[in-house]
Parts: structure tokens; sequence; C-alpha cells
């Protein structure tokens, strides 16, 4: 699967470009990130880097495809960004403004490095998100009643083992344990649901068993957060022990019935989409929505959407809300109801915030 970008240089759209390098970080990330956000603010400033981006499909043009993939340049052993990633992770770096500076020569010097790996998708497999879905799960799943997930857009599967992480408010040190801070009446107490069938959808899944796999889902984490790299470590280190998943290759829509029909039927099936719907289509999300709406409608099947503001679901009314700028919406519905805002999080699960009756 090696389709180049081609850039129509003619209808390339810059200043949409710039907006996406200027606003792919949470504002919350922007401190907690400086390379990143200098990083992202000399390439929003540079045409060639603008051009790169602007090039790639539209449903895949997201900053973090052009960050991945310098980063997978650097785990690879790049002269330049290799010792000066490696730095960053370690935290030796103490002028991060000279780092990035040297990543955009890099950029201008050997465009390649980008272009050559455009052709991929954004897979962020992000496990923290796994506690955003242990707290929806509690509030879906009535005691005593089991359950199957199907995750959509599933990258590797690695929140198919949602249950499997601990969660804590404050970092224990071990790399499993998930760290969330909880907001509103968040239920973390409450034993989780016995979980059967764990089946992702991907069109790419990657398999955590794979070298360039796994280099591509480290490639995809940030390098300032070296605790996401550490975790994602241990899931490699664990996962074989863990219950089996199946991941099934194709788009939302085409394997959603394939998916299902892997489950029990007294299971309450629980179909999951974290930040994979912002990479559908506009055609493609509706038809997904009105396939879960009518499976909701008729069968024992719940939705679990944590999504960026930007997937905007029909029936639910946009909401403006400046503390919530840059966070992901938690909407869910369960069967026979229509979906609510159940409540927000940080996108990568570091937060979760509870809307009361929901
Ligand atoms: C940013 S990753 C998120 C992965 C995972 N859901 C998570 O939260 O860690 C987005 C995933 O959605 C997948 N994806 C993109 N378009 C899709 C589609 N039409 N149907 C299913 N998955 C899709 C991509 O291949 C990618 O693995």
């Amino acid at each position: 699967m090696s389709e180049e970008a081609s850039p129509d240089t003619a209808a390339l759209d810059l200043d949409d470009a710039r907006r996406r390098y200027h606003f792919a970080l949470a504002p919350e990330d922007l401190d907690r990130l400086p390379f990143y956000a200098a990083l992202l603010a000399r390439l929003e400033a540079d045409e060639g880097a603008l051009r790169l981006l602007a090039s790639v499909r539209a449903e895949q043009r997201n900053p973090m495809l052009v960050l991945a993939a310098l980063h997978r340049a650097a785990l690879l052993g790049h002269p330049v960004l290799a010792p000066l990633y490696d730095a960053i992770r370690r935290g030796a770096v103490t002028d991060v403004g000279v780092a990035a500076d040297a990543v955009l020569e890099v950029v201008r010097d050997e465009p390649e490095v980008v272009r050559s790996q455009l052709w991929r998708s954004t897979q962020t497999n992000e496990p923290g998100r796994s506690a955003v879905l242990q707290a929806v799960v509690r509030d879906l799943v009535a005691p005593g009643e089991t359950m199957a997930v199907i995750d959509v857009g599933t990258s590797a599967g690695i929140n198919l083992f949602f249950d499997r992480f601990p969660v804590s408010a404050r970092d224990t040190g071990d790399p499993l344990t998930l760290v969330c801070e909880d907001e509103g009446s968040v239920d973390r107490v409450t034993p989780l649901p016995s979980v059967g069938a764990r089946v992702g959808i991907d069109p790419s899944p990657l398999d955590l068993g794979d070298v360039d796999d796994r280099l591509w889902l480290k490639a995809c984490l940030w390098p300032e957060e070296r605790r996401r790299h550490e975790r994602l470590d241990a899931i490699v280190a664990h996962y074989l022990t863990w219950p089996p998943t199946t991941l099934l290759e194709g788009d939302a829509l085409d394997r959603l019935d394939d998916a299902l029909a892997l489950t029990a039927a007294d299971d309450l099936r629980v179909v999951v989409n974290t930040w994979s719907a912002f990479y559908f289509t506009e055609a493609e999300r509706r038809a997904y929505y009105a396939a879960l709406r009518e499976l909701g409608a008729s069968s024992n099947v719940a939705w679990v959407s944590v999504e960026s503001t930007l997937v905007a679901w029909p029936d639910l009314a946009e909401v403006a809300d400046d503390r919530r700028r840059g966070a992901s919406q938690v909407v869910v519905s369960r069967p026979g109801e229509a979906p609510v805002r159940w409540g927000w999080c940080h996108p990568h699960g570091r937060w979760v915030e509870r809307l009361g009756g929901a």
C-alpha cells in the first residue's frame, strides 16, 4: 500500500493547512509540550511544510501525520532527527526553539522524509481513552449484564483491552496504569462487566507483533511524553496474556455486520469509536450514524463515541464551551434511546468529565 500523495499544486489550500498546524494541539497541551508547540509554530510559517500537509488526501490532512513521519525517521536513526528526538524524549533539551529549527531544516532540505510517509494514516492507538470507556461502560451496562465490544477504527486494537488497565488520578509509576482525573460523578468503583467478544474494525489494522507496525504506532506518539512510550512497550510485553481479540480489515460500514455476527446475542453489544469518525468522510459519518441509530432501535446495541467537536453528529446541538476548547466530546446511546452528550474528556483521556443527568 503506497499511494503517494500527489499534490495538484494549483489546488493546494495553504491557508487551510496553516490553520490545521495552528490548531493541532489542544490549548491545554501547548504548555505541556513545548517542543511540539515550537515545531508546529515553525511548520505553520513555512511554505514547504504547508504544501506537504495540503497535499495529503482530505480525510487524513492532519498535522499529526507530518509529525509522525518526522518522528518515524528519528526512530529509524536519521542522523539529525534521531539524537534530537532521543534527547527530547529524555527531557534533555533546554532550548526547544533550537531543536524545532533543526527539524524544520530537515523538512526543508529533505522533504522526502515526510512526503514518502503521507500515504499512511494517523493511527495513534491511545490506551488513555480506555479510562473514558471504563467510566462510560459502568453507566451503560446494568449490574450482572455482560457485554461485547466492537471498536471501530481500532488501529492495533489496544482499546479492545479497555478493561485490563488500572486507572488512577495520579501516576503510580506503573506504565500500564492509566492516569485520568475525574470530574463530575464518574464511577470508578462498580466492577466492570464481563466482556465476551472483542472485535476491532480498521481499513489497515496494525499488528502489535509486527516490527513495522509497532514503529508506526511509536511514531504516532508524541516524543515529549515518555510515559506513553513506556505504556506502549508494556502493552506489547503483556497483550498476548490478555483475552483474544479479532481485528477485521475494512471500513466501518462494510464490516459492522461482520463484527456484530461475532458477538453473542445476549451480550450488550457496545460499538465504540474513539478518534476514528474524525477521519471518515462526511457521507461515511452520516451513514455510520444512521446505521447505529437503526441498530440501537432494533437490537441490543449501544454506542459510545469519543471524538473531536469537529465531528458533528446530526441530532446533537453544537456546544460552544470555551472551557472545553480542544476537548473531545463523549456521546452515548443506549438501546432504544436517542444519543446524548455524556460528557467531555481530554483527547488522550487525561481527564474525563461526566455531565450530570446523562
Ligand atoms: C487516530 S486513530 C484512533 C485509533 C483508536 N480508535 C484509538 O482511539 O486509539 C484512527 C483510526 O481510524 C481508522 N479509520 C480511518 N477511517 C476509517 C474507516 N472508514 N473505518 C474504520 N476505521 C477507519 C484509521 O485507520 C486509524 O487506525
